[in-house]
């Protein structure tokens, strides 16, 4: 299926383009006139409250337009810090910006839990149809920065299903296997399997 993916964030592209390849299906972005997406993204409504509001504005901008009959996919994520309460979940973006990667390691004291998980919800919208599927990986915040590959979190992330680097030691295509957003697009692509009653 050729996907269009409505998002600014072009490693969120790169990432959901290489998995869903791999599963059988084609991912572009989905660009809005002014080439460049900027979601309306409400606040407190978690993960999903925020992919289902995006897919509602993503339906907006292609009505009436020759992309009003594809597939279109958004997707939301986030980091989870267990000894924040799940802090900043939805808000991940704005956090990094404000406090950057060195304010979050300077929260993280010696004594406190480590642990971690990014989550991703990703909502796919075919004419009426819609299908929503949701994406973790476990791990925990590192001591410091390390690595430069991935995005947003990635140098201070250390996945449990890996072999101890962050994801930002990692390449792309080891992160692809075990990430949020891989468990989130595979689930995505099983559904799309299954045929629709
Ligand atoms: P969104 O565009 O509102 O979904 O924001 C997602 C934010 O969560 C990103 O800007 C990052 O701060 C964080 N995030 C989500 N997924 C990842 C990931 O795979 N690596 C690193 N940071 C991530």
């Amino acid at each position: 299926m050729r996907i269009l993916f409505a998002t600014g964030n072009a490693d969120k592209i790169n990432e959901a383009a290489q998995i869903l390849k791999e599963l059988g299906h084609s991912v572009e972005q989905l660009m809005s006139e002014a080439e460049r997406i900027e979601f309306d993204e409400p606040k407190n409504l978690g993960l999903e409250g925020v992919a289902l509001s995006k897919i509602e504005q993503a339906r907006a901008m292609i009505e009436g337009t020759e992309s009003a009959d594809c597939a279109i996919l958004v997707e939301d994520s986030g980091i989870f810090l267990d000894a924040y309460d799940e802090w900043p979940g939805a808000n991940s973006s704005d956090v990094e910006q404000e406090l950057g990667l060195d304010g979050i390691l300077d929260l993280l004291t010696e004594e406190q839990d480590r642990g971690a998980e990014y989550r991703a919800v990703a909502v796919l919208a075919l004419g009426e149809r819609v299908w929503k599927t949701s994406g973790v990986c476990r791990g925990r915040i590192s001591a410091e920065k390390l690595g430069d590959n991935g995005f947003g979190y990635d140098p201070i992330f250390i996945p449990d299903a890996g072999d101890g680097r962050t994801f930002g030691q990692m390449l792309a295509a080891s992160k692809n296997l075990i990430s949020h957003r891989r468990a989130a697009m595979q689930a995505l692509a099983e559904l799309l399997k299954t045929p629709s009653k």
